[in-house]
Parts: C-alpha cells; sequence; structure tokens
C-alpha cells in the first residue's frame, strides 16, 4: 500500500458493507483443483492473498477470471503438482493445496512455509495427517514431497485444533478409500465453508463445526458454485474502530453468531450494539470500561482481532490483561502503539495494558497484518497526524480499507 495517512479525532458513521471472507475464499479456491470443469464463486474480496492464490493456481494450470467479486476456475483434467517456494513464501495458505493435490493425483510437491511475523507456524500437524492417510512424505531441499497411489480412511487425532491442518486433511481424505474421522479438529466458520463446498462438489463430509469431522471417501468430484460468507475479521476490524472512535456504525452483511466472542466483549465494556438479522449497529461515545482478553481456538476470542484490541484497550479507563494462546509472537505491534503513547508491558504471551486519555500521532510501521490494523485504529484515535508505513500487508486482508473508512467519515489517504 505505501504510506497512509490518517488525521485522527473524526468520530465515524455511516454505513460498512463487508467483503467475502479471506479465510475461507482461499482455501475454497484450493478444493476447486478437486474437481474438473468449471467451478464459481461469489462474493471475493479484491484482497492480495486471492492475487497470490489466483498466481498459484495459474501455475498449476488452472484457468482463471476474476471480475465484479467472482471467481471462475476452470480446472483440466491435468494439473500441475508443485506449490513453488516463491509463491509459498508470500502466502502460508498456499500449503493448503496440499490435501487437494495428494488426493487428485496422488502427488504433491510444497515448498515448506517458512516462519512469518507472527511465529514459527511449523505443518507438522498436516504432514502427521496425510501419513495417516497413507501418504509417503519426505522433506528435502526445503520442499514437502508427498505421494499416495491411493488414500485409506483413517482415525486421526489431532494435538491442536489447526485450522489449516483440518482443512488440508479434510480435503485429503474426501477421495479417500473408506471413512475417516478427524478429532480436536478447528470449529471455525471457515471450516464449515469449506465442508458445505466440498459436500456441494458431490463429498460426503458430516460434523465442521464441532470437534469431531466424519468423511465418507468418494470416487470423484464435480465442479460447484458457491457465494462465501462475511468476513467476520473484517467485520470486527471496524467494530473496534467505530467503539475507540466514538460515533455510529452499521455493517452488512454480517453473521452474529460468528463474532459472539468480540460483541460479548464490547457489551462488557459498555458499547451499545444492536444486531439485526444479518447488520449489525454499533453506538459509542469513544469511552469504554478496561476488561481482559485471551485468544483461543473459534469459538473463543479470535487471535486475529487480538491486536486491534489491544489498540482498543490502550484508550479504555483502566487495566486490560491480555493473553495470547495460538501464537508465540502476536505482539509486533506493541513498540508502534508504545510510540503513540501506550502504556503497555509484555511478558511472554501476556500483555498488560494501563488505559491512557489519549493516544499521540506518530510515524509507525506495520510488520504484519492484524498488527497493521492495530495502528490503522490507533491513528483514528490518536490526536493529531499518524503516517503508517506498510509494505503490502493491509492490501493482504482488507478490501477496499480506506473506501470503507473514508465513507463513514475517517480523514483517511494514501501518501
Ligand atoms: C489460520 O491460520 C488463519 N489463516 C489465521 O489467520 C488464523 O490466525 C489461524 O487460522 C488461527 O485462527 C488462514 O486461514 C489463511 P492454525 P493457520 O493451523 O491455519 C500451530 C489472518 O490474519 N501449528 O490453526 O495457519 C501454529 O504455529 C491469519 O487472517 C503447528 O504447530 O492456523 C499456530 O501457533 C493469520 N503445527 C497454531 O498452531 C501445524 O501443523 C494455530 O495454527 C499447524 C499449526
Amino acid at each position: 500500500m505505501g504510506k497512509i495517512r490518517i488525521e485522527g479525532g473524526r468520530q465515524l458513521e455511516g454505513h460498512i458493507s463487508i467483503s467475502g471472507a479471506k479465510n475461507a475464499v482461499l482455501k475454497l479456491m484450493a478444493a476447486a483443483l478437486m474437481a474438473p470443469g468449471e467451478s464459481v464463486i461469489h462474493n471475493v474480496p479484491k484482497i492480495q492473498d486471492v492475487y497470490t492464490m489466483i498466481e498459484l493456481l495459474r501455475t498449476l494450470g488452472v484457468g482463471v477470471s476474476f471480475t465484479d467479486h467472482t471467481l471462475r476456475l476452470s480446472v483440466g483434467e491435468e494439473v500441475g503438482e508443485e506449490a513453488p517456494h516463491e509463491v509459498v513464501r508470500k502466502m502460508r495458505a498456499s500449503i493448503q493445496v496440499m490435501g487437494p493435490l495428494l488426493a487428485r493425483l496422488g502427488r504433491a510437491r510444497v515448498s515448506l512455509p517458512g516462519g512469518c511475523a507472527i511465529g514459527e507456524r511449523p505443518i507438522d500437524f498436516h504432514i502427521k495427517g496425510l501419513a495417516q492417510l497413507g501418504a509417503k512424505i519426505k522433506e528435502e531441499h526445503g520442499y514437502i514431497y508427498a505421494e499416495a497411489s491411493s488414500l485409506i480412511g483413517a482415525d486421526i487425532q489431532l494435538d491442536y485444533p489447526s485450522v489449516g491442518a483440518t482443512e488440508n486433511l479434510m480435503m485429503a481424505a474426501t477421495l479417500a478409500k473408506g471413512t475417516t474421522q478427524i478429532r480436536n479438529v478447528a470449529r471455525e466458520p471457515e471450516i464449515i465453508e469449506v465442508q458445505n463446498f466440498l459436500n456441494q462438489m458431490g463429498a460426503r463430509i458430516r460434523g465442521a463445526g464441532t470437534d469431531v469431522i466424519r468423511i465418507e471417501g468418494v470416487d470423484g468430484l464435480s465442479p460447484a458454485e458457491h457465494t462465501v460468507i462475511p468476513d467476520r475479521i473484517e467485520a470486527g476490524t471496524y467494530l473496534i474502530a467505530a467503539a475507540m472512535t466514538g460515533g455510529r456504525v452499521t455493517l452488512e452483511p454480517i453473521i452474529p453468531q460468528h463474532m459472539a466472542s468480540l460483541i460479548a466483549k464490547l457489551r462488557e465494556i459498555g458499547i451499545k450494539i444492536a444486531i439485526d438479522g444479518n447488520r449489525i449497529c454499533l453506538q459509542s461515545t469513544g469511552r469504554y470500561r478496561a476488561v481482559n482478553f485471551q485468544s483461543l481456538p473459534y469459538p473463543g476470542f479470535p487471535t486475529d482481532l487480538l491486536p486491534q484490541t489491544m489498540a482498543m484497550m490502550a484508550v479504555a479507563d483502566g487495566i486490560s490483561v491480555m493473553k495470547e494462546t495460538v501464537y508465540s509472537n502476536r505482539y509486533k505491534h506493541v513498540s508502534e502503539l508504545r510510540r503513540m503513547g501506550a502504556n503497555i508491558l509484555v511478558a511472554d504471551r501476556t500483555a498488560v495494558v494501563q488505559g491512557v486519555e489519549h493516544l499521540t500521532s506518530a510515524e509507525v510501521v506495520v510488520s504484519d497484518l492484524r498488527a497493521g490494523a492495530a495502528l490503522v485504529l490507533a491513528g483514528l484515535a490518536a490526536q493529531g497526524v499518524t503516517i503508517i508505513e506498510d509494505d503490502g500487508h493491509l492490501d493482504r486482508g482488507y478490501d477496499s480499507l480506506i473506501a470503507k473508512m473514508r465513507a463513514v467519515g475517517a480523514d483517511m489517504s494514501l501518501l
């Protein structure tokens, strides 16, 4: 994105449209690989990660057209088998093609994702599960080589409810011989989206959203057409922005139960929230109490909203203790928030945030997607002009961020 200029201190008023869910659509794009023909996905956000996944699918021989938020994926009888380093290093979610390629071709070559700003992020749970489905796996030259003449259904117990491992294994098991049960799975709404899309393609999957998913292997899949659910993290980011600046915003469409943990916390700190079907209205004076937060796998409080919530607690009345339990380094934004006057103490994965009267503007640098969101929110609430240096992180996950913010009164522009 470059440099963003924000003149803080303005209340947000108006209506914000919420885009399709990044963390669902990337997996549906991977799942489409499993069926020759044209799959169509609607309500696709125009974000960098979607373009990166398009780049990957094209290297695998898929014909892709992306217009007016609709993706048309033409998958041939032949697809490639490699997710190359230059794509995987840009986006960890590229590894989600491993399950589909293994199921479709019987082999996959995927570059090992490096760590990223928020932590090490290995893929051992993915590999262990694929091996249990009968894949032969080796790691060399920075790549995972997986092959299986045929995958066989298995009983898999995940060590941790990993979102990506749940999705990769669900997709691989779809074409395995026999039945697979995966226990201790992730329960995020995006997992249910992958199940629904695969079932529309002819898969036989049950249990997504609970902690056991059961997959009955089928011989083949057909293309499908699907509309992606709204992005609960984008919506949560905008709710927190309005809570901080004060004002009144309405977001639509949203799915309230996907945002239950955030809505409960906002109400707990004294923010007025009204829900009407797929619309949520937030009213805030800009002042609110401090409360404690702990990130957990869904339905717990989402780690992807913790940085934004820390910005909110930085100007709350009182002290907030925040604990990150998912990643090893979710606090890359703390030093930048401190430069804006925040009073934050971090010990390992716990942060103690002493609310201050107001933040002050500064020149700050974005380290990762959600840390960048936190700095935007801090700039909206701070006194003065904040300059945010961002080399493409925000574009990865927020469609039309500046336009959406300006439409509700933010003084925000690209320099
Ligand atoms: C997905 O990442 C999301 N990304 C993340 O959102 C989100 O933070 C995360 O789920 C948790 O909700 C996408 O869906 C594209 P995990 P994923 O596997 O699948 C460890 C955003 O900002 N782990 O549930 O990679 C891992 O290191 C992004 O939109 C292993 O140790 O998350 C992490 O500490 C950021 N071994 C924890 O589990 C493995 O094999 C959770 O990872 C896999 C994961």
